[in-house]
C-alpha cells in the first residue's frame, strides 16, 4: 500500500492518504525550540527539554493526540472541518487532503466544501515559538462566511510527568486570561507578585500564550473542557459546533488556548492569518505576534529563509545514482535524519518523550559521523564537546548531562553520578568512538591543527584532542579482561548483552584495534616514534588473542562472558551467529582476507532476510545465559533476534571495503525507507526515515519497523553509503575514491563541496563491474590512483573515474 511519494525537487515528502498505518512525523525546530507533528497534525512542543520544557501535551500511545489543530466552519450551513485530515476526520471521498513534510516545516493542504487551505507550520530560524499560518481560499462560486479557529492544548506543568500523572498538583497551578490578541496562559501565576530572583519552592510565573495575527479574535476560550465540551472530543468540540468560544478563561482546568476568527470570502478570494504559540511572557509574545502584521509576506520570508539553510547543508553532497531510493535518502531524507539525530539524540520523539536527561556517550559521538561531510564545522563543536565529557582517566561519561560544565563533572566513580544518572559505571566502549569520529572530522576537513587543541576533560585536568584520545587508548589498556581483551565493564554497545564486568566482548576488541590504528597515523603526523611501537606492540598482542580464542571457522564469537563462557559459538543451541563481530572486523581493518569473506558469507547465509540482517539468530529463549538480557523481549524483536537498523549502516560498510557492491546495496535496500514505499502498510513507520529496528522472522509481524526518528541509524547507514557504497574516502591529505557498487549501474554523478571547493565527480561503469578503477582523471589529468592529492583542488575540480 502507497500513502505517498517523493517530492525530490521540493525536497518534501507527500502524504497523499492522511490514514497512514502510524502517525507519520516531522520535526520543527532547533535546540532551543522543538515541535513535532504528524501528518494528522498530532504532536507536541517543547522550550529547551521535552522533559522540562513541554509546552503543548500530547498522549503517548494514544490516538495521535491533541495537536495542532485549525478548525473551519461554515457559518451558513454550520457544518465544519480541520485543516488537517483529523481530527475531524471527513469523509476522505469528499476531503481531499495532502500533506507535505519539508526540511523543518509541515504543509496541510485541503479541500472541502469549495474551501481550500493550507497550513503551514514550522518555527522560524533562531526563533523558540511556532507559527501556524493558514491560508484559506474560497474556491466555491459564493461568498463564505466562515469562522477559523486555532486550538492549542497547554500541559499545565513543563515537565511531562508531572503533567501527565500528579493532578493534585499540576491542575492547580495553572489559569489563562486574554490580552488583546492572544490567550496567555500563567502557571505558578499567584507568584506574580514575588520576585523572579527570588523563586519559592524554585518556582516562578511561567507564560505561554496563544495568539493570532493577520485577523481580529473574535472569541477565545482558555479552558480546555469548556472548549472541547462534556463527553465530547476533538472530533466534534462544543466551541466549534456553536461557532462561538464564549471567552472562558481557565482557573485549575486544563488550560488550552483557543481563538477564533470570522472570515468572509467572496468568490476566489483567499486570506492568510496566524496562530502563533510559544513560552513566553506577555510583552515579548505581544511583540512577536505584531512582528507578524504583514503575515504573508513575513511567512513567505521566513520560509524561505528555513528552505535556504537546510537546503544548503545537503547541498555539501548530492549525488545521482540510477538508485532512486539511494538518491533520496542520501541527498535529503538520510541527511535530515542525521540532523535530527544530531540536534535532538534520543530527546523527543513519539516514542522518546524527553525524560532521559542527558545525552548518551556513544549514541552522540556515533550521531557527529552523520553530518561531518554535510556541516563539519557544526560535528567540531560537538566532537568537543563530547571530548569535555571524557574523564581524565580516557574513559566516557555515560550519560553526559544536559547540564554538563566541563572541568567540574562527578563521574561514574562516584557515588552522586551514580545516584543522578542511574548509569553505575563506565562502559567498555563509550570513548572508543572518538576515533572513527575525531578521524572522520580531520579526514573531511584536513584541519590535523585539531589534535593539537586544548580541550578540558570532564572532572578534572586539560589536554590537547591527541591526549584525548591517547587517554581513551590508556583507558581500554588498563582494564583488560582474563583473556586479555578489553573488559565488559558494564557494557558494550549492546544493551542486551551483559558479559560482566570482567566479560569481554569481541566487538569491544575491534573498535580497540581500529583505535590503536587511528591513534598511529596520529602519532606517525606527530612524530611520536615511541608511542608508535607501544601500539604496534599492543595491536600485535590483541591480533594474536582474537586470532587463537575468537575465530571460530565461519565466523568471530561475540564474546566471554565473566564466568568463562563463550557467547556466539557455532555450536551453541541459540544466540550462535552474530552480526555486529563479523562486519567490525571487517571495518576495524582486523580480518584478514578469509575471515572477512567467510564471516560476511555467513551473515548473508544465517541472518540476512528480505528486510535486512538480524541482530543474531537463533533467538534466546530457552538458553540464555545470566547476562543475556535479550531474553526480555519476544524472539524476532529488537536484540533479541530482530533486524537491529544500526547495524546495517556497519554491514553495508563491511561489504563495501571488501568491494562487494552488489551486496552492499542489496542490505541497503533491504533496510532503506524508501524502497518500503510502495508497501509502507508493511513497514508501518514513515518511509522517509529510518527506525530502531524491524521485527525479525521469527515475529508473527516480520517486517514491522519500530521507533522512528531517533536512532543510531540514520548516522552509521549514512557513513556505510557514503564512505563504502559511494566510496568517499578522504584523509587527511586528500580524496581516496573507492565505489563499491551495483554491476548493474552504469555509473553515477555526485556532487561535493570539499575543503572549500566544488568536486563534480563521474563514475563510469562500463563494464559492470562492483568495484575497482582502471582509469582516473583530475580536470582531465590522468593520475595512477583513484586518489586526490589536496593541492590538487580548484574552484571546481572535474574527476572521471572509470571502472
Ligand atoms: C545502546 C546504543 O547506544 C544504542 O544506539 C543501541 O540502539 C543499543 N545500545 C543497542 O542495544
Amino acid at each position: 500500500m502507497k500513502y505517498g511519494f517523493f517530492d525530490d525537487e521540493k525536497r518534501e515528502y507527500v502524504i497523499t492518504r492522511p490514514d497512514t498505518p502510524a502517525p507519520w512525523a516531522n520535526y520543527l525546530g532547533s535546540p532551543d525550540y522543538g515541535a513535532i507533528i504528524s501528518n494528522n497534525a498530532g504532536g507536541y512542543s517543547f522550550a529547551k527539554s521535552g522533559a522540562n520544557g513541554r509546552l503543548l501535551r500530547y498522549v503517548f500511545n494514544g490516538n495521535d493526540q491533541p495537536g495542532r489543530y485549525i478548525y473551519i466552519r461554515d457559518n451558513e450551513t454550520k457544518d465544519y472541518w480541520s485543516a488537517s485530515w483529523q481530527p475531524v476526520g471527513k469523509d476522505l471521498n469528499e476531503y481531499k487532503s495532502e500533506c507535505r513534510h519539508g526540511t523543518g516545516y509541515s504543509i496541510f493542504n485541503a479541500d472541502y466544501a469549495g474551501i481550500k487551505s493550507t497550513a503551514t507550520y514550522y518555527v522560524p530560524l533562531n526563533s523558540a515559538y511556532e507559527i501556524w499560518a493558514l491560508k484559506i481560499t474560497n474556491d466555491s462560486g459564493k461568498k463564505r462566511e466562515l469562522t477559523v479557529t486555532g486550538f492549542a492544548e497547554f500541559t499545565n506543568n513543563s515537565n511531562y510527568e508531572q503533567d501527565q500523572v500528579n493532578l493534585q498538583y499540576s491542575l492547580f497551578i495553572s489559569r489563562t486570561l486574554f490580552e488583546k490578541n492572544r490567550v496567555m496562559q500563567q502557571i505558578h501565576g499567584n507568584l506574580s507578585d514575588v520576585e523572579k530572583s527570588k523563586p519559592v519552592d524554585n518556582k516562578i510565573v511561567t507564560e505561554r500564550f496563544f495568539g493570532i495575527a493577520g485577523a481580529e479574535a473574535d472569541s477565545w476560550c482558555g479552558d480546555k473542557e469548556r472548549f472541547v465540551g462534556l463527553y465530547r472530543s476533538y472530533k466534534n468540540p462544543a466551541g466549534i459546533e456553536n461557532g462561538n468560544l464564549n471567552n472562558i478563561a481557565s482557573y485549575n482546568e486544563n488550560s488550552c488556548g483557543a481563538i477564533s476568527a470570522k472570515i468572509s470570502l467572496n468568490p476566489g478570494e483567499a486570506k492568510t492569518i496566524a496562530f502563533i504559540t510559544g513560552m513566553k511572557y506577555s510583552d515579548e509574545a505581544d511583540r512577536i505576534i505584531s512582528s507578524y502584521s504583514d503575515t504573508e509576506n513575513k511567512i513567505n520570508t521566513e520560509l524561505n529563509e528555513l528552505k535556504n539553510w537546510w537546503h544548503s547543508k545537503f547541498r555539501n553532497l548530492q549525488v545521482n545514482t540510477p538508485s532512486k531510493e539511494f538518491n533520496t535518502m542520501i541527498n535529503t531524507w538520510n541527511a535530515y535524519n542525521c540532523f535530527m539525530t544530531f540536534i535532538w539524540s534520543r530527546a523527543a520523539s513519539f516514542i522518546y518523550c524527553g525524560l532521559r536527561n542527558g545525552y548518551g556517550y556513544r549514541d552522540t559521538v556515533q550521531d557527529i559521523q552523520g553530518i561531518i561531510h554535510l556541516a563539519p564545522e557544526m560535528a567540531k563543536e560537538k566532537i568537543v564537546f563530547m571530548l569535555s565529557a571524557q574523564v581524565n582517566n580516557g574513559g566516557g561519561l555515560p550519560l553526559v548531562k544536559f547540564t554538563h560544565n566541563p572541568g567540574h563533572e562527578d563521574t561514574p566513580d562516584d557515588a552522586s553520578y551514580v545516584k543522578e544518572t542511574g548509569h553505575p559505571a563506565y562502559r567498555a566502549d563509550d570513548a572508543l568512538w572518538l576515533f572513527p569520529t575525531v578521524y572522520k572530522y580531520i579526514a573531511e576537513t584536513g584541519d590535523l591543527a585539531f589534535l593539537d587543541q586544548k580541550v578540558p576533560y570532564a572532572n578534572t585536568d586539560t589536554g590537547t584532542v591527541y591526549d584525548h584520545l591517547k587517554r581513551a587508548v590508556n583507558f581500554s589498556a588498563q582494564r583488560l579482561g582474563p583473556h586479555g581483551l578489553p573488559a565488559g565493564l558494564y557494557a558494550d554497545w549492546n544493551d542486551c548483552l551483559r558479559l560482566g564486568k570482567n566479560g569481554e566482548s569481541t566487538f569491544v576488541a575491534f573498535q580497540y584495534y581500529y583505535a590503536m590504528t587511528v591513534i598511529r597515523s596520529f602519532a606517525e603526523y606527530k612524530k611520536d616514534s615511541e608511542y608508535i611501537s607501544y601500539i604496534n606492540d599492543k595491536q600485535a598482542e590483541l591480533k594474536k588473542i582474537l586470532n587463537e580464542l575468537c575465530w571460530n571457522t565461519d565466523r568471530f564469537i561475540r564474546g566471554f562472558t565473566e564466568a568463562g563462557e563463550t557467547i556466539g559459538k557455532r555450536t551453541d543451541p541459540e544466540a550462535s551467529m552474530w552480526l555486529n563481530p563479523q562486519s567490525w572486523a571487517v571495518i576495524s581493518g582486523f580480518a584478514d582476507e578469509e575471515q572477512s569473506e567467510k564471516s560476511l558469507d555467513s551473515v548473508n547465509r544465517i541472518l540476512n532476510t528480505k528486510y535486512g540482517a538480524l541482530l543474531m539468530d537463533p533467538p534466546y529463549h530457552s538458553h540464555a545465559f545470566e547476562g543475556a538480557l535479550a531474553v526480555i523481549y519476544n524472539a524476532g524483536t529488537k536484540e533479541n533476534a530482530g533486524i537491529f537498523s544500526q547495524s546495517q549502516g556497519w554491514l553495508i560498510l563491511a561489504e563495501s571495503l571488501l568491494n562487494h557492491g552488489n551486496r552492499a546495496f542489496q542490505y541497503f535496500m533491504e533496510n532503506a525507507p524508501a524502497a518500503w514505499n510502495n508497501n509502507a502498510e508493511i513497514r508501518k513507520m514513515e518511509p522517509y526515515c529510518y527506525g530502531q529496528f524491524t521485527e525479525g522472522k521469527a515475529s508473527p509481524h516480520f517486517g514491522r519497523s519500530h521507533v522512528h526518528w531517533l536512532t543510531g541509524t540514520a548516522s552509521t547507514v549514512m557513513v556505510g553509503c557514503v564512505e563504502g557504497i559511494l566510496g568517499l574516502r578522504p584523509d587527511a591529505a586528500g580524496l581516496k575514491i573507492s565505489p563499491s557498487i551495483p554491476s548493474e549501474w552504469k555509473g553515477f554523478t555526485m556532487e561535493k563541496n570539499f575543503r572549500d571547493k566544488r568536486l563534480l565527480i563521474t563514475v563510469e561503469n562500463p563494464e559492470g563491474k562492483e568495484s575497482g578503477c582502471s582509469e582516473f582523471y583530475v580536470n582531465g589529468k590522468k593520475l595512477e590512483e583513484a586518489y586526490i592529492p589536496q593541492e590538487m583542488l580548484t574552484e571546481t575540480t572535474e574527476v572521471k573515474l572509470i571502472m
